[in-house]
């Protein structure tokens, strides 16, 4: 029963992929279209990636689909629709771009979709949990990533920066579903790649999600690196919201790809963002910044990366490699 329910919703979830693609290229798709426009998306990768566009309708798509002989329960389980208070049944998704979800098997699972500019609601919608979407284990774009020929996997946050990055080049880039990272998640991209490139919002947000994924990813089989976003600034000095699409769409591709190539690797970055957050020129800065690097650096499992990263550590602030092992090893003596 489990497995004919599961092939119900992938094909409800397939029909309605259809239908809001053919919807997007008729006449009622023009405010979606003037939006994919705006985001610079091309038309061959709107198609890529499946773009579609949800009427600004109560019921059409569950209209269509009951006409295909969908039950509304069956569309209410794939995420689709939704009971009114009434007993009505109405679509999830009304008047937004929407982005289908498709596995790593090229099925559609679900989809997200983003609210068109001038009106109310949620940026963001996704399906919810479904007996086909799991957020937890679902990484999107996986399905084209897979194949590229790049020597690793960039992970950013937006499923629109995916889309942008992958028209300026980058086949190599995916995003979870908006929520964090999990040690699922990292199993599954550990099985496509040896290294993988954490690229985050460059604002306060996006630098915790990648303090919590570094530590997620501790105990994944996989080579992590943080390409951090250069910092910008509006003509008066104010500083600019920037994320990949932001950044691609200033800066250009070159710019990029030499951001991916200077990527720090995770313990550089690490002691970087840890640096950046204490004044080292005074004395009070430069204790509270050791006292956290010591934990950093005996956090490391093996000898030579404490070696390494410690002297790196103890530089910074001035002081002899010698006495910052030191301190090391009498943290990693006293937590045992
Ligand atoms: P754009 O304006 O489309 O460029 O979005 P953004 O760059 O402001 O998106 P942001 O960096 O805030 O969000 C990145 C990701 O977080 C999105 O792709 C979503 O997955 C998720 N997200 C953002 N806003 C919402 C929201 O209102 N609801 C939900 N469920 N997820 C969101
Ligand atoms: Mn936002
Ligand atoms: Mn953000
Ligand atoms: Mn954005
Ligand atoms: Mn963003």
């Amino acid at each position: 029963a489990g497995r004919k329910k599961r092939a119900r919703a992938l094909e409800a979830n397939r029909q309605a992929a259809r239908f809001y693609y053919d919807y997007l290229n008729s006449p009622g798709g023009q405010r979606v279209r003037d939006y994919i426009a705006q985001r610079q998306i091309t038309h061959r990768f709107a198609v890529r990636f499946g773009l579609g566009a949800a009427p600004d309708s109560w019921d059409e798509l569950t209209r269509a689909l009951t006409a295909q002989g969908f039950s509304k329960m069956e569309l209410i389980d794939a995420g689709l629709a939704v009971a009114g208070k009434n007993g009505g049944v109405y679509d999830k998704f009304r008047s937004r771009l929407m982005l289908p979800v498709i596995d790593v098997r090229g099925e559609v699972v679900g989809f997200t979709s983003r609210i068109l500019p001038g009106e109310e609601g949620a940026k963001y919608l996704n399906t919810p949990e479904t007996i086909v979407f799991h957020k937890g284990r679902l990484i999107y774009a996986l399905n084209l990533a897979k194949n590229t020929k790049r020597p690793n996997l960039v992970l950013v946050e937006g499923n629109i920066d995916v889309i942008t990055l992958h028209q300026a080049g980058f086949d190599n880039v995916v995003a979870t579903m908006g929520t964090a990272l999990t040690e699922e998640h990292a199993r599954i991209l550990a099985r496509y790649t040896k290294e993988l490139v954490l690229c985050y919002d460059n604002d306060a947000a996006g630098k915790q999600s990648t303090q919590r994924v570094l530590n997620i990813l501790k105990n994944a089989q996989l080579n992590v690196r943080v390409l951090q976003l250069p910092n910008a600034y509006d003509s008066e000095g104010k500083p600019l919201k920037q994320d990949p699409d932001d950044f691609i769409k200033r800066f250009g591709p070159a710019a990029f790809e030499k951001c991916l190539n200077d990527s720090a690797g995770q313990n550089d970055y690490r002691l970087g963002d840890l640096m950046s957050r204490h004044d080292l020129s005074q004395e009070e800065g430069r204790l509270a910044y050791l006292k956290e690097a010591v934990g950093i650096v005996a956090a490391l499992q093996s000898p030579i990366e404490r070696e390494i990263y410690g002297n790196k550590a103890a530089a910074a602030a001035g002081i002899s490699g010698q006495a910052f092992a030191q301190e090391v090893e009498r943290f990693r003596k006293n937590r045992t």
